[in-house]
């Protein structure tokens, strides 16, 4: 896609998984791609898959002290930033009686405040330069609760209600917001979940052995994105949960009961 030729986009979790396949995708369209994530060697490990210009900036999402820092850098040597994809998160595997608030925490901070930290960090470079686009990444644990998620659905609601509203404050800055709601996608995201007591779950769930791929989600994004959509929905069979649960509530929270959070 020619619009894509030498837009600088910048993203959070491209260490791995979507955001891995989100820099090589973005690469091969032409695009500069800024990734970040915590391990260095990983993020270079992806830019090395990557065609075009790259640059790999370390950062944690629970450090947000850092941020202003780390933009300026990108600023520095880009001197915009065309699209943000806030992609970097952690989920959960365990029962809300069993999760710590110490947990409740760490998933609110890494996925929404330090998100929306990043991304507060970015939008007055996005309103100098009179346009841009941020990307959230949420779920389908964004739209409902799901066992095993209390504390990562949690996090995921709260991303929207952010988004949605500064889409509406930002419109006249021509700044674009998408949300997307992933559902199951093939990768570590489930041996990365946090158990409990803060453990890592440490382990591949079927849910996710049958999801789509890291690639298929990446492209749905990535077109989604192209065509400035509000909503981006990305997933097999269970991506229908979001209409089924709109029209028929009581018939969707049947089906869920009969399914499993890993
Ligand atoms: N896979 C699914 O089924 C699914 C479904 C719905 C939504 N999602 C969402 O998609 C996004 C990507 O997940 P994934 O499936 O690709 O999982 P993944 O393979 O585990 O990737 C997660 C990424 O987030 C980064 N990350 C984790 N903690 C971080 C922190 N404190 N600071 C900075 N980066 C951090 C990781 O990099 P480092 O370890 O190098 O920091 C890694 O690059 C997440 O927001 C997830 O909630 C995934």
């Amino acid at each position: 896609m020619s619009n894509l030729a030498n837009k600088v986009v910048w993203i959070t979790g491209a260490s791995s998984g979507i955001g891995e396949a989100l820099a090589i995708n973005y690469s091969k369209r032409g695009a500069k791609v800024i990734l970040s994530s915590r391990r260095e060697e990983e993020l270079n490990r992806v830019a090395n898959s990557c065609s075009g210009e790259t640059f790999c900036q370390v950062l944690d999402l629970s450090k947000t002290d850092d941020f202003e820092r780390i933009v300026n850098t990108i600023l520095n040597r880009f001197k915009r930033i065309d699209i943000l994809i806030n992609n970097g998160g952690i989920s959960q595997r365990s029962e809300a009686s069993k999760t710590t608030l110490e947990v409740d925490r760490k998933l609110m901070e890494v996925n929404y405040f330090g998100t929306v930290a990043l991304t507060k960090a970015v939008l007055p470079v996005m309103q100098n330069q009179k346009g841009g686009h941020f990307v959230a990444i949420s779920s389908l644990s964004g739209k409902f609760g799901f066992f095993l998620r209390s504390a990562y659905s949690a996090s995921k609601f709260a991303l929207v209600g952010f988004y949605e509203s500064l889409r509406l404050e930002e419109e006249k800055n021509n700044i674009n917001v998408s949300i997307v709601f992933p559902g199951f996608v093939l990768t570590k995201i489930s041996q990365n979940a946090l158990s409990g007591d803060g453990q890592k779950h440490g382990l591949l769930d079927n849910n996710q052995k049958g999801g789509i791929s890291a690639e298929k989600c990446a492209s749905d994004i990535i077109k989604g994105v192209q065509k400035e959509k509000h909503q981006i929905i990305s997933g097999g069979a269970e991506k229908w949960g979001v209409l089924i649960h709109r029209l028929f509530p009581r018939f969707f929270y049947k089906i869920l009961r009969k399914k499993s959070g890993n």
